[in-house]
C-alpha cells in the first residue's frame, strides 16, 4: 500500500512576512495540455503545475501518442497532434484524483474514432459523471458509467452533433467538457450557464485561434476548426494563494506579497469575500498573460468579521470555501454559507469534513444541506483531524493550526501534491513549524 503522510502543525509564534510564489494554476495547466495536444504545431507552456492532477492529464495524452517534453522547471513543450491526430491508447487511462481530467477528457474523447475507458482513485470513483454523460449523450455520444453514474467511464467514439444545452448546475467542468466535445460536433454547440463559472476554456480557445461566441451567460462554438499552437504563460494559482491569504489575514502583523497570481474575474470570489470580511488586500502590478489577468497580491493582517457569503460569489470561490471557513472561524461573529451543495461532491464531502474538523478543535458550526454557519471564536484548541484524503481540507486545517492553542495533526495529506507540491516547504520558509510524517 502507498505510504500516507500526516502533517503535525504548531501554532505560529511570529507574523508571516515576505515574498512568495505559489505554483501554477491547475485549471489552466489542464487546459493548456489539452489544447496544446490538439493543436497543429509546437506549443510551449511556462508556469505549468507539476502536481499529480495535471500530470495525470499529461500522462493520458502521452498514452494517446502525443509527444510532450518536460516538465522541466515547470516548462513543457508539446508537439500537437492536431484535432484528429490522437491515437488509441493501449490501456485504460488512469486519472488518479483528478475530476477535471476525467470530466474534460470525457467530452474530448466522445468524438474520437476509438474507444477509451477512464478510471480513477477511490475518491474519483465516487464522483458524479452523469452531469457530463447526460448532455454528451444528447450530442450522440456513447458513454457508459457504472450503475450509480460514477466512474469508470467507458467512451465509445462516435459522431457528434451540436446541441443547445441549458446547464442545470453552474459547473466549469461541464461547460468545458461540452465545448471540447463541440470541437468534434457537426454544427453549433451552445451552452447556457445558470451562474458565472471559471472561463479559462473560453479564454484559451481564443489563445489557440479557435472562434468562440460569448454573450452574457451563453457560450457557443462551431465544430471542425483547427487549433493553432500557441505560447502559454500560466499564472500562479489563486486557489493555492488562498491558503496564504487567509494565513496572513489571521496572524497578527503579517504582511505577504504573492507574485503573479491569476485574478481572472471568474476566480476572485476569495478576494471579494475576504475583503467583505475586512481583509487588507491590495492588487499591484496588474498585467495580462495569454488572455488571463494577473497581479501581485499584497495582504496584511486585519481583524475579520463574520458575513453572509453572497450567493453569487459561491461559484467564484468554489474551491476556496474550505479555507474561507477557516477565516470565518477566526472572525468576529457568525459567517453563513449557503447555495454550496456542490461542496458535497468534491474530492470529499467538504461541508461534512470541515464541520467534523471544527468540532474536534472546538469551533462551533451549524450544518445545512447546502452550507454551514461558522461561529467565529478567539480561541480554539488542537486535535487530530481527518482530511478524508482531500488536499484542500488538509491545507485548510494546516492554516487553522497556526492559531490553535495546541498542535493540530492532520491525517491523510498525501493528496496535497495533487495541487500544491511544495506547500509545506513554502510554509517552512515563512517560519511555520510543520512536520510531515510517513505512516
Ligand atoms: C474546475 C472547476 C470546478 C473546480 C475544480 C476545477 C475546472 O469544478 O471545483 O477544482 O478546472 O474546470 P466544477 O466545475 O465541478 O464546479
Amino acid at each position: 500500500m502507498k505510504n500516507k503522510v500526516k502533517y503535525i502543525v504548531q501554532r505560529a509564534i511570529k507574523p508571516i512576512k515576505g515574498i512568495i510564489i505559489v505554483p501554477g494554476d491547475k485549471s489552466i495547466s489542464h487546459r493548456a495540455l489539452m489544447f496544446g495536444s490538439l493543436a497543429t504545431g509546437l506549443t510551449k507552456i511556462t508556469g505549468f503545475l507539476d502536481g499529480y492532477d495535471s500530470l495525470s492529464t499529461l500522462q493520458s495524452f502521452r498514452e494517446m501518442g502525443v509527444e510532450i517534453y518536460g516538465p522541466k522547471q515547470n516548462i513543457l513543450c508539446i508537439s500537437g497532434a492536431g484535432i484528429y491526430g490522437l491515437k488509441n491508447p493501449k490501456k485504460n487511462i488512469y486519472l488518479g484524483n483528478s475530476g477535471t481530467s476525467m470530466r474534460l477528457l470525457t467530452g474530448l474523447l466522445a468524438g474520437q474514432k476509438f474507444d477509451t475507458k477512464l478510471t480513477g482513485d477511490l475518491s474519483l470513483n465516487k464522483r458524479p459523471m452523469n452531469r457530463v454523460a447526460i448532455p454528451l449523450r444528447l450530442m450522440g455520444a456513447k458513454i457508459k458509467t457504472d450503475k450509480y453514474g460514477v466512474p469508470p467511464v467507458k467512451i465509445l467514439g462516435n459522431r457528434l452533433t451540436g446541441i443547445n444545452y441549458i446547464m442545470p448546475i453552474a459547473s466549469a467542468q461541464v461547460k468545458s467538457c461540452l465545448l471540447l466535445a463541440g470541437i468534434y460536433a457537426k454544427g453549433e454547440t451552445k451552452i447556457i450557464e445558470p451562474g458565472c463559472t471559471r472561463d479559462h476554456t473560453e479564454r484559451m480557445l481564443k489563445s489557440f485561434g479557435y472562434k468562440i461566441k460569448q454573450k452574457e451567460n451563453t457560450i457557443s462554438l462551431v465544430g471542425g476548426s483547427k487549433l493553432k499552437a500557441s505560447k502559454i504563460k500560466i499564472p500562479a494559482d489563486i486557489s493555492s494563494a488562498a491558503f496564504f491569504l487567509v494565513a496572513a489575514s489571521i496572524i497578527p502583523n503579517s504582511d505577504l506579497l504573492l507574485k503573479k497570481v491569476g485574478i481572472n474575474p471568474t476566480r476572485i470570489g476569495v478576494i471579494n469575500i475576504l475583503r467583505k470580511m475586512g481583509a487588507d488586500i491590495n492588487l499591484l502590478n496588474e498585467k495580462i498573460y495569454c488572455n488571463e489577468p494577473v497581479a501581485d497580491i499584497n495582504i496584511k493582517y486585519a481583524k475579520l468579521k463574520g458575513i453572509d457569503i453572497p450567493l453569487n460569489q459561491v461559484p467564484l470561490a468554489i474551491d476556496e470555501l474550505p479555507i474561507l471557513l477557516v477565516a470565518a472561524a477566526n472572525a468576529e461573529g457568525i459567517t453563513r454559507l449557503r447555495g454550496a451543495s456542490e461542496l458535497r461532491v468534491k474530492e470529499c464531502d467538504r461541508i461534512s469534513a470541515m464541520a467534523k474538523g471544527f468540532k474536534t478543535i472546538g469551533v462551533k458550526t451549524s450544518v445545512y444541506e447546502d452550507g454551514i454557519d461558522i461561529f467565529g471564536t478567539k480561541v480554539y484548541k488542537g486535535g487530530c483531524i481527518n482530511s478524508y484524503g482531500d488536499h484542500r481540507i488538509a491545507m485548510s486545517f494546516t492554516i487553522a493550526a497556526l492559531k490553535a492553542t495546541d498542535v493540530i495533526v492532520i491525517d491523510d495529506c498525501t493528496n496535497v501534491s495533487t495541487s500544491f507540491p511544495n506547500f509545506n516547504l513554502l510554509l517552512t520558509t515563512l517560519g511555520i513549524n510543520i512536520k510531515e510524517v510517513k505512516y
